[in-house]
Order: C-alpha cells, then sequence, then structure tokens
C-alpha cells in the first residue's frame, strides 16, 4: 500500500495576501468566514500580527475542539481584545488559575441568582424606554443605545449589588471605552501604539483608565466596608488560590473590566437585531405579542424563546471561539503541532443548511419545529471554557424583550425599512449590525 501524502503542512498554510484577506474580513467578517469555509474543512485564515488559525464550521469539528482534554488548550495569547480585558481576564487565564476563578463566579451566574435579577431586569427596561419614549425627548430611539443602557445597569447590579450608585460615572465611562476600542485597533497589532497623545490608541489607553480608576474606588470601598450583597465583586475578593494568595488590584481590574464589557455588549447587540428582525416581519410580531399579552415577563413563552436562538444563530455576537494547542494533536484528521491555534467559526456552522434549511431566512420557528442536533447550535462556545454568563443572557434577553413588546409599540424608522439591510461586523467585544437600527414609538 503507497503511503498517502501528510496534507497537514498544505492545509494549516494560511491564505497568501493576508492584509488583503484582513481588509476584507472587516468589511464583512460573516461572509469572509463563509467563503474560506467553502474551500474546505477545516479552513485556515492568517492576518497580519495574529498566528495562523485553523478553522471548522461544522458540529463535528465542534465536538472534536469542545471536548479536547482540558491541558491541551488554552486561550491564545497574543489575543486581540486583550487590551480591553486584560491578562488576568477569565477570557484569557488557563490551568489552576481559570479553574479557580470560574469555580467561583459560576454559581451566581446560575439558576435562583439569575432569576433574582429579574425584576431588575423588567424594571430598568421600563425605566429605560420611559426615558427613550417619555416627553421631552425626540428623534428616534437607536436600539443599540437603548439596549446598552439596559443591560450596562444590569450587570453593573450583578457586579456592585446595585446600578444606583454611579451608573451616570460608569454609563460614560464604559460607552467611552467600548466606542475607542475601534476595529482597527482590534485587526491590527501594529496600530498600538501612541501618537503624542492625539492617537487612536492614545484615546484608547485614556478611556481604559478612566474605566479603571471608578473600579479601583469601587474596589477600595467595599475592602474597607466589608461584604456587601453576595455579588460578584464580593465573590472576586474572596478568591484564594492554592498558595494562598488573592487577585491583585490590577488583577481585579481585568476581571471587573471582563465582566462589565463580555456582560452587556453582547446581549445588546442581540437585543439590537432581535428587535430588528421582529419589526421587519409583522406577522411573527404580531404573534410574539398576541403570545406574550397572557404572559408574566419573567417567565417568557416558547416563541420569545425561539426567536431569542434565532437571532444568536443569524448573528452570534462572538464570531469565532479559539483554543491554542499546548502539545501535538489530531484534530479533525490533521496532526498538528503544539502552538497551533484552532478554532470555531460560529456563523458557519450556523448557516449549514444540512441542519438549517434556508439558513439566510430569519425563521423562529426551526427553533419549535424539531430539537437541534448537538454541536450544531453554539452562540455560547462550549466545553470548559462555554460563556459563564449563558444562563444570565439568555434570561435577560427573554425578559427585556417581553418587558419592550408589551410596554411600548415601535415603528422602523423610514431609512430602516428602504434602506440597505444591515450586517454584522466585528466591534470591540462583540460583533454589531453596521449601521444603526433606529424605531419611532407608535403613537
Ligand atoms: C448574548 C450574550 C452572550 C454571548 C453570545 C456570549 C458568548 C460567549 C462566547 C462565545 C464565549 C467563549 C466561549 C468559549 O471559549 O467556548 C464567552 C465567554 C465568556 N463570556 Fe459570554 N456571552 C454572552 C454574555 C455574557 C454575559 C452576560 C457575561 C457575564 C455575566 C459573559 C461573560 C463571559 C466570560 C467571563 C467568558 C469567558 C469564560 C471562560 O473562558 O471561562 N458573557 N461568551
Amino acid at each position: 500500500m503507497t503511503a498517502q501524502p501528510d496534507m497537514t503542512a498544505q492545509r494549516v498554510a494560511p491564505p497568501r495576501w493576508a492584509l488583503l484577506h484582513a481588509l476584507a474580513a472587516g468589511r464583512d467578517f460573516e461572509s469572509y468566514l463563509r467563503r474560506r469555509a467553502a474551500t474546505g474543512d477545516p479552513f485556515a485564515v492568517g492576518f497580519p500580527g495574529f498566528p495562523p488559525v485553523l478553522f471548522t464550521g461544522t458540529p463535528e469539528g465542534a465536538r472534536e475542539l469542545f471536548r479536547a482534554p482540558i491541558p491541551l488548550v488554552t486561550p491564545p495569547r497574543p489575543n486581540p481584545i486583550e487590551p480591553m480585558v486584560g491578562a488576568a481576564s477569565l477570557i484569557l487565564s488557563s490551568g489552576e488559575r481559570h479553574r479557580a476563578d470560574r469555580a467561583m463566579l459560576a454559581p451566581a451566574l446560575h439558576g435562583p441568582r439569575v432569576r433574582a435579577l429579574g425584576e431588575t431586569i423588567r424594571d430598568t427596561t421600563v425605566e429605560a424606554l420611559e426615558t427613550a419614549c417619555g416627553p421631552g425627548t425626540s428623534g428616534p430611539i437607536d436600539a443599540l443605545v437603548l439596549s446598552r443602557t439596559i443591560t450596562r445597569r444590569v450587570i453593573l447590579t450583578a457586579v456592585f449589588g446595585s446600578a444606583d450608585h454611579r451608573d451616570h460615572e460608569y454609563a460614560g465611562a464604559v460607552t467611552a471605552f467600548l466606542d475607542a476600542f475601534t476595529t482597527p485597533l482590534l485587526v491590527a497589532p501594529v496600530l498600538r501604539r501612541g501618537l503624542a497623545g492625539f492617537g487612536p490608541w492614545d484615546r484608547f489607553t485614556t478611556a481604559r483608565a478612566r474605566l479603571d480608576e471608578l473600579l479601583l474606588t469601587d474596589i477600595a470601598r467595599r475592602r474597607a466596608a466589608g461584604p456587601g450583597t453576595g455579588d460578584l465583586l464580593d465573590l472576586l475578593l474572596s478568591i484564594r488560590y492554592d498558595d494562598g494568595t488573592a487577585l491583585t488590584d490590577t488583577d481585579l481590574c481585568d476581571q471587573l473590566r471582563t465582566l462589565i464589557v463580555a456582560g452587556h455588549e453582547t446581549t445588546a447587540t442581540t437585543l439590537t437585531w432581535a428587535l430588528y428582525h421582529l419589526h421587519r416581519e409583522p406577522g411573527l410580531l404580531s404573534r410574539t405579542t398576541a403570545e406574550l399579552a397572557g404572559a408574566d415577563p419573567l417567565d417568557g413563552t416558547d416563541l420569545l424563546d425561539a426567536v431569542c436562538q434565532e437571532t444568536l444563530r443569524l448573528h452570534p455576537p462572538v464570531p469565532i471561539v479559539l483554543r491554542t494547542l499546548t502539545a501535538p494533536w489530531r484534530w479533525r484528521g490533521l496532526d498538528l503541532a503544539a502552538g497551533q491555534t484552532i478554532g470555531l467559526a460560529v456563523g458557519v456552522l450556523h448557516s449549514r443548511p444540512a441542519t438549517w434549511p434556508a439558513p439566510r431566512l430569519f425563521h423562529p420557528d426551526r427553533f419549535l419545529d424539531r430539537p437541534i442536533p448537538p454541536f450544531a447550535f453554539a452562540p455560547f462556545g462550549g466545553g470548559h471554557r462555554r460563556c459563564v454568563g449563558a444562563t444570565l443572557a439568555d434570561y435577560e434577553l427573554r425578559v427585556v424583550l417581553a418587558t419592550l413588546l408589551t410596554t411600548v409599540r415601535l415603528r422602523p424608522t423610514p431609512a430602516l425599512t428602504f434602506g440597505r439591510r444591515p450586517r454584522s461586523v466585528p466591534r470591540n467585544l462583540a460583533s454589531a449590525p453596521d449601521r444603526a437600527i433606529q424605531f419611532t414609538p407608535a403613537q
């Protein structure tokens, strides 16, 4: 029998003309990944400044990725989002440190602890709507701005036990911080250097320092006052590692920044897309609203659940999930070396016609009609690093939408109705629509 040639080196080679690929990806990341996926699975992607990545977009590839032995996979470094979340972030840590931090935080983001936030989520939504639609306001409602207001207040409540104390200061600081981490800074590390205090990187580091100043003040107050309400800050302060050490103030800032940013931007962009699709399809909107009429917004309905899932399928806010190998490993039939980064292209997985007929259509009923095959739907990633806030995010999406749809009737602006269909583009931590999604309150 003749030996098969080893195709591994050929398959993992990144495409040539990396800069052109980066530009195409920056313009429309989802379509770029789908085009690359058409070349085979796994497929290689490489941008200037980052090591090449081998992606899968199949349930089989996702299964292998998420079932990889824990010591074999770590988050890739350098990492595009490292300047935002910091080296001590749960998103970037590994080994004992990741295990201990996650074990402490995860129970507070599940079951009754999440349900306990239900009334805060509902009341925050009503308040934000009153401010956006109330007397004295003019102009359209920007769905992303409204959604960010709601989700920011919710995550601040989860982290600090209350959003009231300094919501106004955090609002400005968090928005400036998110807006300062522009797509060029995300994808081109070469731009991450100061320009006499006036460049994009200077604006970003100033915004980060302002946010950290607020966080350090809250950390110092809590240390002085003792434990609060068992909120996420209390839990982070109580962590002790095997060697007896605790998180330093710098580490705490990284963790808090991570929770605040990861905990509200992703949910906000999902809410924005859900509002967009519901208002594009009047029949679906009437059905969803009619079912909600008899339900408690804290309970939701099956159709509303399906709307949220379909939104996460069509617009996964975190479009890629990455792991770097710590030792050689065979994945998708290829013998890979230690140091190779592998990943899941979530949008590709979510648009396979074999699992999702007519994948480009927004069709929530597909989630009601039949069970979803394992590893075919992964908006929250998977395995030991699956999104620690997934339960909160799922619940929050439902309560915000249920409250919103039963409190106010919105009408899409003409620009939204007749304009070009928005695209998902990478923006700081979560992909977001590339144009404003705006509504006016119906009289
Ligand atoms: C719709 C909303 C959200 C989506 C789609 C989302 C998605 C994701 C994804 C894909 C990952 C990577 C998982 C992996 O590597 O396998 C992740 C990780 C993470 N998410 Fe979320 N997320 C959402 C909301 C939240 C919320 C509300 C929080 C905070 C309360 C949060 C905090 C985190 C953290 C800390 C990690 C790192 C987990 C780890 O590495 O152990 N996320 N998220």
